[in-house]
């Protein structure tokens, strides 16, 4: 037993840990199985899973960044049937809450994907994605208005009494308001950020270096924009926030919560170094052992003026 209790909740459910994994950076957790123990993670969050199989974008459609990676995968996946017959069946004996990714093209789609995911055990929560920018359809157009973000949430909602996440994009104006409508809509949870639309051109060829021309920009590059969204959103809502963008470390974790987010995901720094997730773990105990917080649930908001500052 750890001297640091390092247990949060995310609506019912209890992670033995605040670090999970963010979802699109980790499959659904086979690939990495001979680096990383999942059960000591926090929760595995799945790649994003549709109705029907989706076949994603052209290649190229990854590229380096200063700091970062773009990606304009476009949510290739196999589909909730092919995904409930290999993954969750493989999932269902590695003892780690499983948070399934769910994605559509409209809203009624999102909402089949909900229904099927609700009789399966092994699922302990829905992450909603309103918030790829890689799909002309779906994704990131349900989330940048609080009338469609609210308008899938209620309809993912009626279909699941499973804990409700949604994800939530950066490319608005105020994150604030997307994030009060999908609690309005019974939202046990909102997770930020998915990636920034970003663009990189090849100067050798003058063409765009993804083939879909825009992609997703994700890693450390990023996070200063991720903590500033997560403390509004955390001053804004009542519900639990998952923070991500860009954490590579337990000093990065540890300034997400302190901005206001109960758990963090680790995403771009899982292809940098797999067992990315399990140092980030074990330096947030010894951050917090060091510091003698006893709960790591105490770090969460600990930055807020109203908190007063921290002897040192
Ligand atoms: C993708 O598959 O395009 C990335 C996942 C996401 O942005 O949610």
């Amino acid at each position: 037993m750890s001297a640091v209790d390092m247990r949060v909740r995310i609506g019912d459910l209890e992670l033995r840990n605040p670090v999970m994994t963010a979802s699109g950076t980790f499959g659904s957790g086979r690939e990495y199985a001979e680096f990383v123990d999942l059960s000591r993670l926090g929760a595995v969050v799945t790649k994003g899973v549709s109705i029907e199989p989706w076949s994603g974008n052209e290649s190229p459609r990854i590229a380096e960044t200063p700091c970062g990676m773009l990606n304009s995968i476009g949510l290739q996946n196999p589909g909730v049937e092919a995904f409930c017959a290999n993954d969750l069946a493989w999932l269902a004996a590695q003892d780690v809450p499983v948070i399934v990714n769910v994605v559509g093209h409209s809203v009624d789609e999102y909402a089949a994907v909900a229904a099927q995911l609700d009789s399966e055990p092994v699922v302990s929560a829905l992450e909603v994605n309103i918030s790829c920018p890689n799909v002309d359809a779906g994704g990131m157009a349900f989330g940048t208005t609080c009338a469609a973000a609210a308008e899938v949430t209620r309809a993912v909602r009626a279909e699941t009494r499973k804990t409700l996440v949604v994800k939530l994009s950066p490319n608005v104006t105020d994150i604030a308001e997307i994030a009060r409508a999908v609690e309005a809509e019974g939202a046990d949870g909102v997770s930020l950020i998915n990636t920034l639309l970003g663009m990189a051109i090849d100067t050798r060829t003058f063409a765009p270096k993804l083939a879909r021309g825009v992609g997703g920009l994700s890693g450390p590059a990023i996070r200063p924009v991720a903590v500033r969204m997560v403390w509004e959103v955390a001053r804004a809502v009542a519900v639990p926030v998952i923070g991500m963008g860009g954490v590579t470390c337990a000093e990065d974790a540890a300034e997400f919560m302190l901005a206001g987010a109960a758990a963090v995901a680790v995403g771009t720094a899982n292809f940098v170094e797999p067992s990315a997730t399990l140092s980030v773990i074990d330096g947030l105990e010894r951050f917090c052992a060091e510091r003698g917080i006893a709960r790591v649930a105490e770090l969460t908001g600990a930055a807020w003026p109203e908190r007063g500052k921290r002897e040192t």
